[in-house]
């Protein structure tokens, strides 16, 4: 099969992945509520196009962070990228730097920051887990500075990790040794690992520290609330990234669209908004411009392109979504970017969602 969307990657890894690694990346928490929102709440909205606007030619470059960029999408940080193929992180790296896309590096990358850096020649920024020790996290936030990322993303809703059954299910759990960016850790179990290394007493207060310690424009990553919106803008947060980490943390909470809106109103233009958590389609990515973010993330789709085509397979997924965008923004009427606005979506008709 010749994928023509998104999720036909994931019907593709389906085949050449093992059942644990795939239930690894495809699952999430709980009843996995969340995970399904994610999804099903984009179909709950509609969009509203204009007609006879000049569309011959279509922009979709923008910037994030002041950071040109060829479209407002970008590679969402996903763990232990080799799990999927062997050229791992440097594989997206090569990818999303041919296609003008923004990287966002795991700490549990498996390559080195260094080394997923060298390989990029695009804009790449650094998701952050903060270590019970504070001088590995400043020694790991140096180095990322030094390798070029042009921000952190500090992730905020991984205290501890979600309870993944399907893994408990396939008995799936992975000996992590050979993270990158910790090249003494193996033979321990990454879950508990995680949670035995993460810091649980993280608060609002530390976030003046990583900022300074890193000397980078700081995202906050896991929103889902005005309160919370307002908290990161007012310690100084350049963006507020709306996620439910894909459904794989706390189940049951909003999808990241439904809760993107009040976010926008919070933040009030004071830092950028992006959403990441179930953008499989072109017109995701409009819904989402129109509702405030400035941006979309991808997580689970470079997953599943990496484990179906290495590089050549994240190009070809980010292909598509390009060409489904620029077909959307073509027959919604907007020919740029910045012409997205909240006229252009609504809530759908009850009829419309109860027939689904
Ligand atoms: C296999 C996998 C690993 C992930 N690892 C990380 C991680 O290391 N750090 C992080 O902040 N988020 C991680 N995430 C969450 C993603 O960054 C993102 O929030 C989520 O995948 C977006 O939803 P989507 O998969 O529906 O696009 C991971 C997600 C998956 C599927």
């Amino acid at each position: 099969m010749t994928p023509a969307t998104l999720d036909d990657f994931e019907r593709l890894a389906g085949e050449v992945m093992a059942p644990g690694p795939f239930g690894y990346v495809v699952g999430g928490a709980g009843d996995e509520v969340t995970l399904g929102e994610n999804r099903a709440a984009f179909h709950r909205w509609r969009l509203r196009p204009r007609v006879l606007v000049d569309v011959a030619t279509v922009e979709t470059a923008t910037t994030l962070l002041g950071t040109p960029v060829a479209m407002p999408v970008g590679l969402a940080p996903t763990a232990r990228q080799r799990l999927l193929h062997p050229d791992g992180e440097q594989a997206v790296a090569r990818a999303a730097s041919a296609a003008g896309l923004l990287q966002v590096v795991s700490t549990m990358s498996s390559d080195s920051l260094e080394a997923v850096a060298a390989a990029s020649s695009g804009p790449r920024w650094f998701q952050l887990y903060v270590h019970k020790d504070r001088t590995v996290t400043q020694r790991l936030v140096e180095r990322a500075a030094a390798a070029g990322y042009g921000a952190i993303v500090l992730t905020a809703d991984f205290p501890v990790s979600g309870r993944r059954e399907r893994e408990l299910r396939d008995g799936f759990a992975l000996d992590w040794g050979g993270l990158g960016n910790f090249p003494d850790l193996g033979g321990v179990e990454f879950l508990p690992l995680m949670t035995a290394l993460h810091d649980q007493r993280l608060a609002w207060t530390d976030l003046e520290w990583i900022r300074r310690v890193s000397g980078l424009p700081l995202v906050l990553k896991g929103v889902l609330t005005a309160e919370d919106a307002r908290l990161a803008v007012e310690h100084g947060c350049d963006g507020v990234l709306v996620s439910n980490h894909g459904g794989r943390q706390l189940d049951r909470v909003a999808a990241s669209v439904d809760a993107l809106p009040e976010v926008v109103a919070a933040v009030g233009g004071r830092a950028e908004v992006y959403l990441d958590g179930g953008i499989r389609r072109g017109v995701d990515v409009l819904t989402a411009l129109a509702l405030g973010a400035r941006a979309v993330f991808v997580g689970r789709p470079q997953c599943w392109a990496l484990a179906v085509g290495g590089e050549a397979g994240v190009m070809q997924m980010l292909g598509i979504l390009r060409d489904e965008l620029v077909n959307g923004m073509q027959l919604l009427g907007t020919p740029r970017v910045a012409d997205v606005g909240p006229a252009h979506v609504a809530p759908g008709l009850p009829s419309a969602v109860s027939s689904r």
